[in-house]
């Protein structure tokens, strides 16, 4: 009998993130959902369980570097990591205007956040038969989009260039890892109905999920290094 496939998505407690936890869940793998208030993260877990999947909680600051270090020490096995966790850093955000505070604690979240998981579940993931590694990234943070005159979502100096950095540096982990098995992709849900963003997104959850369980399940001949929504591929 093969193995059960073991996933960790962080920001998993609520939005995206859960929906995630719960399609991955469906397909029978076992699922850490990685959240930093206790409360909310085992409120998740029972909703996951009373729904049939295999869940479990994994306390997780993306911004504590201990934090991060417990969650590793946590797991003994990972197939796939799943990056959700993001804030936006609310508003102002126009260049002109926003705290470079604001552009220092979404670039901790959503970009540091993002190296230091990765990193911590790197040992765990090359042990792994079918490794795989999801960022979920917005459309947002495409430059050819943001230049190339269609709307995409309002200025934002924090936000938006947080998921351009996310995929800059994303690409440098394929090229890094680029003689493994660990496949890297990027991901945006659309515009998603969250707390992220008042729940004025026009897509679901669970629709917004669907990207992330593509990229998370993709056969190890799949792509690596690219960005995709469910259209199809993103531009940079
Ligand atoms: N919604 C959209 O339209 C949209 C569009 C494009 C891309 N995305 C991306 O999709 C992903 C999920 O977004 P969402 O809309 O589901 O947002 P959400 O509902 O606000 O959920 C964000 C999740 O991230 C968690 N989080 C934030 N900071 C964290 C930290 N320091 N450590 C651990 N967890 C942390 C939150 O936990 P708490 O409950 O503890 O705050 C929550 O679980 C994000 O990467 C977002 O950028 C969303």
């Amino acid at each position: 009998m093969s193995e059960q496939t073991v996933a960790l998505v962080t920001g998993a407690n609520k939005g995206i993130g859960f929906e995630i936890a719960a399609g991955l869940g469906a397909l029978g793998w076992r699922v850490g959902v990685g959240a930093r208030d206790d409360g909310r993260r085992e409120a998740a877990v029972e909703k996951l369980r009373a729904n049939g999947v295999d869940a479990f909680g994994v306390p997780l600051d993306v911004t504590d570097q201990a934090s991060v270090d417990a969650a590793a020490a946590q797991l003994d096995r990972l197939d796939v990591l799943v990056n959700n966790a993001a804030i936006t850093g609310g508003a102002p955000q126009e260049p002109t205007l926003v705290d470079p505070e604001t552009v220092r604690t979404v670039v901790d979240t959503n970009v540091l956040g993002v190296i230091r998981v990765t990193n911590a579940m790197l040992p765990l993931l090359r042990r792994s038969a079918h490794p795989r590694i999801v960022a979920m990234s917005s459309s947002v943070g495409s430059l050819a989009r943001q230049t190339g005159g269609g709307e995409v979502g309002p200025i934002s100096a924090a936000y938006s260039p947080s998921k351009t950095f996310l995929n800059a540096v994303m690409i440098q982990y394929v090229k890094e890892l680029g003689d493994t098995d660990i496949r890297i992709n990027m991901g945006c849900p659309g515009y998603v109905a969250t707390d992220l963003n008042g729940h004025r997104g026009l897509r679901t959850p669970e629709e917004g999920a669907a990207i992330a369980i593509r990229l998370a399940t993709l056969p190890d001949d799949g792509p690596t290094g690219a960005f995709f929504d469910d259209a199809g591929e993103v531009p940079w």
